[in-house]
């Protein structure tokens, strides 16, 4: 079903659209048609709900991509103690806060239930507990209401973001860079990703969350050590680039976070000093901009082979706040004469909103999902890819 077919049929009015729909068994492709084209593709509403990690959210955002809502719950409070994301406690913070994240989200929309077209939820991958509430929520709001059902796979939250913000076309080079993922993906279309590099060992986000557990700094450990690596110099300590210079996209952080540590017990006995901590996070943080540049720039070439008429960068996932990657990735694209598109912070560290936006696109090409729909910890945007190591585990 186009989305022109769409608005047609918006035009001739709902009310027949409605009755016949209503006789049709749900589910069934008959009753997906009926559903979709007695929206408006540019006025529709479709609730948004994210709780695959340590965020509650929940987001209502309309056709033409307007964020009419989105609202974040940080569970950060609930993990600092623990230096770390405790599955089961995410969980349960999650079952007692989304109810309420929800009825914010609505009431700052202005929306009533009866104005939504459908509900959109990250199905996976991330932590199960989290990902289990957030599903069964959904899924009761779409039962009770009789609305469509949408299962979004995070990752694609985080890769269709650029076209909620900046409605680029496909294809685009995507640099995917969160607490679970280091990716770079060729983004087609709609479910459509070719994975031209990742990790092999830990995640960029990880990287930044582990140097700063060993220096003392809170959690997350992204913004504290952007936060310390400000007051700091690099080149005071010498960290490695790994895998910069060589060929091919994938990435590995494992040996700076040990080169991190070795360089943290050469210090002397005692409190690391704030002016040590400030040096040895500039130097992290340029490390690590320096290999995301060296590979991307390795990711352009074979993209550019892929697909000669791709002209966009995308960078995208919580670490994408980080001003020091912006900011090598900017000078980066000019060089090359590439657009570059980098979401605002809020959206790109976990929301619901791209929950719902990646919900609208998937269900203005009529992919509807079932109410058994079974969440899916592991689930790789690119499943030709997925034998990787790490592929599709966190989110
Ligand atoms: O996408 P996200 O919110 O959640 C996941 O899906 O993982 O990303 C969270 C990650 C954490 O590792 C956090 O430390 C990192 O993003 N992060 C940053 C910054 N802000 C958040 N890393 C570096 N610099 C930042 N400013
Ligand atoms: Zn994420």
């Amino acid at each position: 079903m186009s989305l022109r077919q769409g608005e047609r049929a918006a035009a001739r009015g709902y009310s027949d659209f409605i009755l016949h729909a209503k006789a049709v068994p749900r589910g069934t492709d008959l009753w997906k048609s009926f559903v979709i084209c007695a929206i408006d593709c540019r006025t529709m509403k479709i609730l948004g709900i994210e709780t695959s990690c340590d965020e509650t959210a929940a987001a209502v955002v309309t056709g033409d991509a307007r964020i009419l809502s989105n609202i974040v719950r940080s569970q950060l409070e609930e993990h600092a103690p623990y230096g770390g994301i405790v599955p089961e406690i995410a969980a349960r913070a999650h079952v007692s806060a989304l109810d309420h994240i929800i009825a914010d989200a609505m009431t700052k929309a202005g929306t009533d239930y009866a104005d939504l077209n459908a509900v959109a939820v990250t199905g996976g991958p991330g932590l199960i507990g989290g990902v289990i509430v957030g599903v069964m929520t959904a899924k009761a709001i779409a039962a009770a209401r009789n609305l469509p059902f949408l299962a979004v796979n995070h990752l694609e939250g985080h890769a269709l973001t650029a076209r909620l913000t900046d409605d680029i076309a496909f294809p685009y080079l995507l640099l995917l860079v969160s607490g679970g993922h280091t990716q770079l993906l060729a983004v087609e279309g709609v479910g459509q990703y070719r994975r031209l590099g990742t990790t092999i060992d830990d995640a960029i986000g990880e990287a930044f969350d582990k140097t700063a557990k060993m220096l003392g700094l809170s959690y997350p450990g992204g913004p504290a050590v952007e936060k310390a690596a400000n007051n700091g110099k690099p080149g005071r300590f010498s960290l490695p680039r790994p895998l910069k210079g060589r060929k091919g996209c994938d990435f590995s952080f494992s040996g700076l976070k040990t080169a991190v540590r070795t360089s943290i017990e050469k210090l002397p006995a005692g409190t690391i000093k704030d002016a040590d901590t400030a040096d040895l996070c500039a130097e992290f943080q340029t490390a690590v901009a320096e290999v995301v540049g060296n590979r991307v720039s390795n990711a352009v070439t074979r993209f550019r082979a892929l697909y000669p008429s791709g002209d966009t960068i995308v960078v995208s996932g919580g670490v994408a706040a980080n001003t020091a990657i912006r900011n090598t990735l900017t000078e980066f694209a000019d060089s090359e004469n590439l657009r570059f598109i980098a979401p605002p912070h809020s959206l790109c560290t976990d929301n619901a909103a791209m929950i719902a936006w990646a919900g609208i696109e998937r269900f203005k090409l009529g992919l509807i999902d079932q109410l058994d729909f079974a969440p899916r910890p592991r689930w790789p945007l690119d499943p030709d890819a997925s034998t990787a190591p790490f592929a599709g585990v966190k989110a």
